[in-house]
């Protein structure tokens, strides 16, 4: 009794017990082979070259291994689990033991396992995974974790509560790509992956003539993308300088218009431009920028008065008014004084 067990660890610690020895080595079962690779097989050492010795390498049977190789020790460390050698070494048959910290099990329910170092330097066995196990009397938390980044990315609603779904919508208003439900399962873990917001994009907006734009033109613009514009010399912006794309895909607003100067229709007249009566000669260019008022004077039909009448520069067209005169070039060099620009305004009373 004492010597098999003292045969047994002496075979489970160092493996050198000659094969003859151990009639407990199992065969070499390669239908159930969990190891990728067994080292050769053999009978007795003298099947192994010379640096090599037959052992028995668990399922592998008796094989021919160098008895000195080791395993990887130590072990990286886990959160979950703790590792301890039972051996003096973590060579060849050196027996490792995983235990699982309180509060964590192996996927079979125990909580220790013990793994062999083998021929191929590996440690028996599918590394242990140690997962938390449903706590008794759960106090703790009973929710499904959302992480930050989800929380910034969707309106979720429900409340992540073991058994119950939850619904998202895209904060920017984007499509959602996945599930946009998702299910809270008892293990507080997500039934599926947490979807993701499509990326929004605007199209270039039409183009400005008579401006140009102040950026590198694309094919698509990303969210909170700024354009700006300028208009030509004299062409003067009416609307945005500057337009956003928007989460929704659509621009802040339409871009702007360049509007051009307008010539001012009359010349042998004064015309009154920002409250100045002046000469359009005297006006550079003779012309007014877009959106100014030029008021003009027309004679009364009987009386020898004038009244005005305003018209708009708009985007290059400015029109006379119906009732105005231009003067002929004799009335404007012989008789400047009476040009109707130039008469008294008819009194309040005179105009119909
Ligand atoms: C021109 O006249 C319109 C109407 O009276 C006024 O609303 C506008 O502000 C004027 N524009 C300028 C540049 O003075």
């Amino acid at each position: 009794m004492d010597r098999a067990l003292l045969l047994l660890s002496l075979w489970a610690l160092t493996g050198v017990v000659s094969p003859q020895a151990s009639g407990s080595c199992p065969e070499r079962l390669l239908g159930e082979e969990t190891r990728k690779m067994c080292p050769r097989s053999c009978k007795s050492d003298s099947d192994c070259g010379s640096k090599r010795q037959c052992l028995c390498d668990g399922q592998c049977g008796l094989s021919c291994v160098a008895p000195g190789r080791t395993c990887p020790w130590p072990l990286p460390l886990s959160d979950n689990s703790e590792a301890r050698l039972l051996s003096p070494t973590h060579s060849f048959s050196a027996l490792l033991e995983v235990r699982c910290k309180p509060g964590f099990a192996l996927p079979n329910g125990l909580d220790v396992t013990v793994r062999r170092c083998q021929g191929d330097r590996q440690w028996s066995g599918d590394d242990p995974i140690c997962t938390a196990t449903q706590p008794p009397e759960s106090t703790a938390a009973t929710t499904c974790p959302l992480p930050e980044e989800v929380i910034n990315t969707f309106t979720i609603h429900g409340d992540a509560s073991v058994g119950t779904s939850i619904r998202y919508s895209c904060l920017s208003g984007a499509d959602i790509v996945g599930s946009s439900e998702n299910f809270c399962q008892d293990n507080q873990t997500w039934q599926f992956p947490h979807p993701i917001c499509k990326k929004v994009f605007c199209q270039p907006p039409k183009e400005v003539e008579q401006g140009y734009v102040v950026a590198v033109q694309k094919s698509e613009y990303e969210v909170d993308f700024d354009i700006h514009y300028l208009c030509k010399k004299n062409f003067l912006m009416d609307g945005p300088q500057k337009i956003t794309c928007l989460s929704t895909g659509d621009w802040s607003a339409l871009p702007p218009h360049c509007r051009a100067r307008c010539v001012i229709p009359a010349e042998r007249s004064r015309v009154v431009i920002g409250g100045v009566k002046r000469w359009p000669f005297d006006v550079t260019d003779a012309m007014v920028p877009h959106g100014e008022n030029v008021t003009f004077f027309c004679k009364h039909p009987r009386k020898q008065c004038s009244f005005t009448a305003a018209q708009t520069c708009f985007d290059g067209k400015l029109p006379t008014p119906a009732c105005y005169l231009e003067p002929t070039w004799l009335q404007f060099k012989l008789f400047p004084h009476r040009l109707v620009s130039e008469i008294d305004a008819c009194e309040p009373g005179d105009v119909e």
